[in-house]
């Protein structure tokens, strides 16, 4: 597939069996998500959250004979159920006669929620003062149980604020720094027992904060810090679609606080901290029916902290797993070569700055340190953070510190350096972070010397969170092949029954002599189905001919109906099919010839973007919209075009935008579209996230697209090959960014400022944002877009995109991209694979 994921096992569905759980059949008749004073309920009873998703009650783990009050997810089968939330963790109930009887949670008089055993003694209790003894308790469909007083309908005490191992979408985790309050997971003492364990998993104090897992007070695991979209030291790739987690600051409260928002809220997702410290996501939703353990974390001795000590590097797939950084050597070689790698290691040569300066002195002329560039590395902990431009700024500072030891530049962090011991280094195969190492001159390889000393390239972050839905989605998106074949194939029954006379039906002779035998210097370009040549029929009109390649995978029939859906397709804003050919293994599509080729070539050239001015592209940007209007509304067939990105835009002589290879799409095999869609990355950024986090495609998936499209007609730049500032690899990103501190205008392109209207183009930007919502229903329709984009009319607020927003970090992909975003004959194709 192209992706390297982290997790190999994630798509196994394997037995999830955490604890067998025992509750008593219930006695209730009406389910109810709420506990009233009037209404307590006993083991055996439970409250069902209104959309039942989650269920509250009594449970007596397996092996145990304790009895607890908990919360667990409702629709997961029973055997697969884990308590998310334990009331009395401390202190459970002893299974005897009368407890299991007649222990009861009730509101008490003093409106606080109780837990009473079977002598009606409180066992557990909320402790918060009420004002009106008039409290009730109802448990949410997130799974938060809330103390709410119902004449004021204030919440007195929420469930979420008391996070135990299990971490759910919509809470938060974090600490305020000022109060230095704390919301941790903390692990259950063994499977079977919900008490305090000994691992701890949080948020760190440090600037920016990392996730740890602490084994009692010693760290265990390390996230690495967050850059602002994800934990570097969690190598992994999401494509640029977002894995929901994060963190914001609140410097005047000192709070800081992480979140996670799942993209599909019915599907269930929770995160985990086992009770041997394991962390682990899991996802399941209803086709799945078995639990995904989607992220784990350790997986493999390298991940858990420190394990080759100070300065020493861990890398997986070596044996011995640790080695000293270059420079260093074993601090106790006996240790080391026992195993025994948590001394660590100790530099070979003292750095010049380190050096008895009058022992300096007799020795004559000394060479200055430099640095050591190590590729894909998780980088170390107890870092120093430093706001500096630049990467250089970063080098000059550690360069001045004797104690400076190592440096990094992290896109969306900065500069990062460290003036102690390197703790918890990794290498990773794939991702990371580039470490500039301290060394001395003599240690330099003296060949490399002048290379690796001030390389100064672009540092990317890598490593997110994986997160289920996409994980998840991409298996469900293959599950879904099937049905969307069959789908297809309803469409060409529909269009079998269609006039098929009006298409032209061209010879091939015909095609060969217009095109010079397919010459190469006729061809436009190369799509990812076939090469594109121009040509001239024999009554002169110019036209672009469209091979398919014989292995393209396409019947002759389907690509027969495929013609007919597009030649029953006409409107100002599409281009016309003119004729097509099928004779053999030949398949070709003839279209008018556009002599201003496709959008891209345009707006992403250096020279040629000049040429088009604001009017242009607002111009071209209201033809699109009306084109996509008439696929989605107003042709006789609703097409989905499913692959609109600038290089499907041609231009006419008068600049009039056509789209162009619409519908085409349905004829390739998704196989084949799968393994195109990472073979040319590049069309990744015009994807909405549903259809690739969950397979689903709709009218409003082009209305994803048509939103990207319209922030690159603003912007100028491409969303996939966008850094600006190194901070967001991301356009939309960047745009969200952008609004959100009313600094829209800075997104416009500059060589359309002095041609623009401002109020046309930051309507087009906030046009553009909602069209990129990520959710469906976010978005609105391109007949709403049509009206918005030339009426002056109130829009709705768009809210924050989490799904696409990430930054691409895999270095592998960003070579990738890089070749496409430097390739020009990828912009010049006129109809170019998707
Ligand atoms: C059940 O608990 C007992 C004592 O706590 C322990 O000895 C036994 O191994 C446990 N059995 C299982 C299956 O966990
Ligand atoms: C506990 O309280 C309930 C209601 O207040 C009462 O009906 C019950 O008899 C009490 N049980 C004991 C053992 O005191
Ligand atoms: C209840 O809260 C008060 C004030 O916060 C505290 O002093 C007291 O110890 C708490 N009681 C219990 C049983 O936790
Ligand atoms: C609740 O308060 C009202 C007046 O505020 C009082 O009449 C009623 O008896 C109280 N109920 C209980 C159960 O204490
Ligand atoms: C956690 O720490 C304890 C005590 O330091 C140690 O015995 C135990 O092996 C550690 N657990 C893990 C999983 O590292
Ligand atoms: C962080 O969480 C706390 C507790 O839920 C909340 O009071 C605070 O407003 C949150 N701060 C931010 C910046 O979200
Ligand atoms: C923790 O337990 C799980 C099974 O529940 C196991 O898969 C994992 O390897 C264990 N991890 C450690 C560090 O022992
Ligand atoms: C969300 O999940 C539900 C149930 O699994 C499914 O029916 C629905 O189509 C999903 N929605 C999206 C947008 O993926
Ligand atoms: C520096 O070197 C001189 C002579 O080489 C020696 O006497 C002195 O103790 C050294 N100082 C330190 C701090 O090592
Ligand atoms: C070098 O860095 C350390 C740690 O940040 C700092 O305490 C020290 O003051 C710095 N020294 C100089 C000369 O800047
Ligand atoms: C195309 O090829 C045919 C035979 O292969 C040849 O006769 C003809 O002259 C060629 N035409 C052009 C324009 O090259
Ligand atoms: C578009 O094509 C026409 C005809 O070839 C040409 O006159 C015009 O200059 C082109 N427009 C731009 C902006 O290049």
């Amino acid at each position: 597939m192209g992706i390297q994921y982290r997790i190999p096992f994630s798509f196994l569905s394997f037995p999830f069996l955490l604890f067998v759980l025992f509750t008593i059949p219930s006695q209730h008749c009406t389910p109810t998500d709420t506990l009233t004073q009037s209404q307590p309920i006993s083991a055996g009873q439970t409250l069902i959250s209104s959309g039942q998703f989650f269920e509250l009650g009594f449970f007596i783990p397996s092996n145990s004979s304790k009895q607890y009050v908990g919360i667990w997810h409702k629709n997961v089968p029973i055997h697969d159920r884990k308590v998310v939330w334990v009331a009395n963790r401390g202190n459970p109930l002893t299974v005897t006669a009368t407890d299991s009887a007649s222990s009861s949670l009730t509101i008490g008089k003093d409106g606080n929620l109780r837990l009473l055993d079977g002598m009606n003694n409180t066992v557990w209790f909320t402790n918060v003062s009420v004002h009106s003894n008039n409290s009730i308790a109802v448990l949410s469909d997130k799974g938060d149980l809330t103390l709410v007083d119902s004449v004021s309908r204030l919440t007195l005490w929420e469930s979420f604020n008391y996070p135990y191992d299990t971490f759910l979408p919509g809470m938060t985790l974090g600490m305020n720094t000022k109060t230095g309050d704390k919301r941790f997971l903390s692990s259950w003492l063994t499977e079977d027992d919900p008490s305090p364990g000994k691992f701890v998993c949080g948020l760190s104090t440090e600037a920016p904060p990392q996730v740890f897992i602490w084994n009692g007070s010693k760290p265990y695991w390390r996230s690495g810090p967050w850059d602002g979209s994800k934990f570097i030291g969690i190598p992994g790739d999401l494509y640029g679609y977002g894995d929901g987690f994060d963190i914001t600051h609140d410097n005047q409260q000192g709070n800081v606080n992480m979140t996670w928002h799942v993209y599909n809220t019915s599907s269930v997702h929770f995160v985990f901290l086992t009770p041997n410290g394991s962390l682990k996501i899991i996802y399941m939703d209803e086709k799945v029916k078995n639990p995904y353990v989607i992220w784990m974390t350790p997986l493999n001795r390298c991940e858990i902290y420190g394990v080759c000590g100070p300065f020493g590097v861990c890398n997986e797939n070596k044996s011995p797993n640790c080695e000293c950084l270059k420079g260093f050597v074993p601090n106790s070689i006996e240790d080391w070569k026992k195993g025994n790698w948590a001394g660590g290691c100790v530099r070979k040569t003292d750095l010049l700055c380190q050096k008895n300066t009058s022992s300096l002195a007799s020795s004559g002329k000394a060479q200055s340190d430099g640095f050591w560039k190590l590729r894909s590395m998780k980088l170390p902990d107890h870092f120093e953070y430093l706001y500096s431009e630049d990467s250089s700024g970063c080098q000059q500072w550690c360069l001045s510190n004797c104690s400076c030891v190592a440096y990094a530049y992290v896109t969306g962090i900065d500069c990062l350096v460290w003036t102690g011991g390197l703790m918890d280094v990794q290498q990773f195969s794939l991702g990371g972070n580039d470490l500039y190492l301290r060394l001395s001159y003599s240690e330099l390889g003296k060949d490399k010397k002048n290379d690796e000393k001030f390389i100064i390239s672009f540092t990317t972050i890598s490593g997110v969170v994986l997160l289920g839905a996409f994980m998840y989605g991409l298996h469900r998106w293959r599950a879904n092949q099937r049905v969307n074949k069959e789908n297809r194939r309803k469409d060409f029954e529909m269009a079998d029954s269609m006039d098929t006379s009006e298409l032209p039906i061209i010879g091939f002779d015909k095609i060969l002599a217009a095109t010079d035998n397919f010459s190469t210097t006729n061809k436009l370009g190369e799509g990812g189905f076939g090469p594109v040549y121009m040509g001239k029929l024999e009554d002169g009109q110019q036209v672009a001919v469209k091979r398919l390649s014989s292995h393209s995978g396409q019947g002759v029939e389907e690509f027969k109906n495929e013609i007919i859906l597009i030649s029953k397709l006409q409107h100002r804003n599409l281009v016309r099919l003119s004729g097509c050919c099928i004779e053999g293994e030949e398949k070709l599509l003839v279209y008018e010839y556009m002599t201003n080729k496709s959008l891209d070539t345009f707006l992403f050239d250096a020279t040629k973007r000049v040429q088009l001015n604001w009017a242009k592209r607002f111009h071209i940007i209201q033809g699109i919209a009306r084109g996509l209007l008439y696929l989605h509304r107003d042709s006789c067939l609703r097409i989905i075009h499913r692959d609109l990105k600038a290089s499907n835009i041609l231009l006419d002589d008068d600049m009039n935008p056509k789209i162009s290879d619409f519908g085409l799409a349905r004829t390739f095999q998704v196989t084949q579209e799968l393994a195109n869609t990472h073979r040319v990355v590049g069309t990744f950024g015009y994807m909405s996230p549903e259809y690739v986090l969950g397979g689903l495609f709709s009218e409003k998936s082009d209305v994803y697209s048509f939103g990207v499209l319209v922030l690159e007609m603003v912007s100028g730049m491409r969303n996939t090959c966008f850094h600006y500032h190194e901070k967001y690899l991301n356009l939309l990103g960047y745009a969200w960014k952008l609004c959100r501190e009313s600094r829209a205008s800075d997104l416009v392109d500059e060589v359309v400022i002095d041609s623009c209207s401002w109020s046309e183009v930051m309507r087009c930007i906030h046009i553009g944002l909602l069209c990129v919502q990520d959710h469906v229903a976010d978005r609105p329709a391109m007949s709403s877009v049509v009206l918005m984009i030339s009426n002056e009319i109130d829009l709705p607020h768009p809210k924050q995109p989490k799904f696409t927003i990430q930054s691409l970090s895999d270095v592998d992909l960003r070579s990738q991209y890089n070749k496409i975003c430097s390739d020009s004959k990828a912009s010049q194709s006129i109809i170019e694979g998707r």
